[in-house]
């Protein structure tokens, strides 16, 4: 999402958490639909004695899709706790006249899987080091602006998805709909299932590849959870997102000394995998000094952290993934080649959206019910958004169905979901979908037969197939459109 422009804060009034010039949010459509388009709808409880926080820091994560609750005291917190489903709490730790931590300790006594978010002033700190401590997931320091706050608001939301998803991982391995927390029932993803679960029992390193947003971070997750290693750590590392200088000390730890500020030794991300998985994401973003790296730690089953003299023994299983094509980058030397064989012991294609079309319903009704878990509202969609969901090629794949339906949810006040509650893309798409007419209007006159003909393949191909739908859409009975079909020759 593209960051908001830091523009005077529209809409509401400057509250004294709010850092001075700071930008908010702004009241343009555009950003705000952005906004919503990564909306969470997660329910967060905002705590605070002073109003105008309260009402600011509603109406950023409101534009980040949460529904949101407020309370100006502790026992008014408790009460919403005891009748609410709160997944994130927003607490001042500096309420009036109690102590911050007790209500800390009380809300996590009262609800432990509640992630609370400690707002609390430069001069303290110490406190949110001792509350994360208490069992605080976070914390922002006020005065705060848009971005952090909206920074900490996302980070909560991937934390806590991912925690419902590893849960249900965990729990239960083959699923209604598909596989764990995997959605899916097109024979391409009963493949993907086939090869999960002989990888899960395996320890050989995996590349798993796929175009953004097609499932390989929970394909990942889904090895690890399936596997006999699923109750030791499984430790992600964004390749991409990692500041290059600091991969290496990240992945391989450091002593102490190693460079000014390693004032004691750290273990690296490998390390703590002991005995469990290290998925690294994003593989192909690794520097090439890096990748060499690597790979002897693959290879000998050690690593030195760095400033260490010392190799220290490696038992954790390899992951990768990459939505880059790795083969072109050994090719074009950006990839080393024996790194490359390394971690491709095994590969997992996952398959894009487009290519499985046929579970576009069953992801859509998946992401509803989830959104009807926290709002209520059970939505469903007409008969013409579906099509236009058919139909539509989703280069975002499953993330961008997701987003689409989560804005569109934000978005109705109505129970189904329409074309125009999509967001502009698909809009677009549709407009820009041929119009059978259009199109016999550019080809000139035809014969009745030809027109028939392209008119039946025509309704096939925008109902992604389905022969029956289009023999009642076209009004013809089903057994003279297999015999139409079959007169054409044709396969669909
Ligand atoms: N088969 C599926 N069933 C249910 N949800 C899915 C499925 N595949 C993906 N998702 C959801 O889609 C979103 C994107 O998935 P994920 O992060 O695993 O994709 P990715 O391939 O790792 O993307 P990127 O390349 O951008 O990192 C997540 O919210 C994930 O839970
Ligand atoms: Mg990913």
């Amino acid at each position: 999402m593209q960051e908001s422009p830091h523009s005077p804060c529209g809409g509401f009034e400057k509250p004294s958490c709010w850092e001075e010039g700071q930008a908010v949010l702004t009241t343009e459509t555009d950003s705000t639909a952005e906004l919503i388009a990564e909306t969470n709808l997660l329910n967060l409880l905002i705590v605070d004695d002073e109003r105008s926080v309260r009402e600011s820091c509603r109406e950023v994560a409101n534009a980040l899709g949460f529904s949101t609750h407020i309370a100006d005291s502790p026992e008014h917190a408790y009460r919403m706790l005891d009748s609410t489903n709160v997944d994130v709490v927003l607490l001042d730790l500096r309420l009036p006249g109690t102590n911050g931590m007790e209500v800390l300790r009380e809300i996590k006594r009262r609800r432990p899987e509640t992630a609370v978010v400690i707002m609390t002033g430069f001069a303290t700190v110490q406190s949110a080091v001792q509350a994360m401590k208490a069992g605080a997931y976070d914390y922002v320091t006020k005065p705060f602006n848009f971005d952090e706050l909206r920074l900490v608001l996302d980070r909560v939301t991937a934390h806590l998805k991912m925690g419902t998803e590893n849960r249900i991982l965990r729990e239960q391995v083959k699923s209604k709909h598909g596989f764990g927390a995997m959605v899916g029932q097109a024979p391409e993803m009963d493949r993907l299932y086939r090869i999960i679960a002989k990888a899960a029992h395996s320890t050989h390193p995996v590349l798993i590849l796929g175009e953004s947003g097609t499932g390989k971070d929970l394909v990942a997750r889904s090895i690890h959870y399936s596997g006999s290693f699923r109750d030791k750590p499984f430790i992600p590392v964004d390749c991409g997102s990692l500041v290059p200088s600091l991969i290496e000390s990240e992945l391989f730890g450091y002593v102490k000394g190693a460079f000014t500020g390693a004032v004691r030794a750290k273990d690296g991300l490998i390390a703590a995998a002991d005995g469990g998985t290290v998925f690294l994401d994003e593989v192909g973003e690794l520097p090439v000094d890096l990748q060499s790296k690597l790979l002897r730690a693959l290879q000998e089953k050690e690593i030195r952290p760095v400033g260490g003299t010392r190799a220290i023994p490696i038992n954790a299983r390899v992951l990768a993934a990459t939505n880059r094509d790795l083969e072109a980058a050994v090719q074009q030397g950006t990839f080393r080649r024996d790194l490359y064989f390394r971690l491709n012991v095994l590969t997992l294609r996952v398959p894009p959206l487009r290519e499985r079309k046929q579970d576009i319903p069953l992801l859509a009704g998946h992401v509803l019910e989830r959104v009807a878990r926290t709002t209520g509202v059970q939505r469903n969609f007409s008969d013409d958004a579906l099509k236009l969901m058919l139909n539509y090629e989703w280069p975002g794949n499953v993330r961008e169905l997701e987003n689409c339906l989560e804005r569109a949810c934000a978005l109705t006040s109505g129970p189904t979901i329409h074309i125009a509650d999509l967001p502009t893309a698909l809009q677009n798409f549709h407009t820009q979908t041929p119009d059978v007419a259009a199109s016999f209007e550019t080809a000139g006159v035809a014969p009745l037969a030809e027109l028939e003909k392209r008119t039946i393949l025509h309704a096939i191909t925008l109902l992604n197939g389905d022969k029956l739908e289009a023999a009642r859409q076209l009004g013809i009975g089903k057994t003279t459109l297999y015999r139409k079909l079959k007169e054409y020759g044709s396969t669909v």
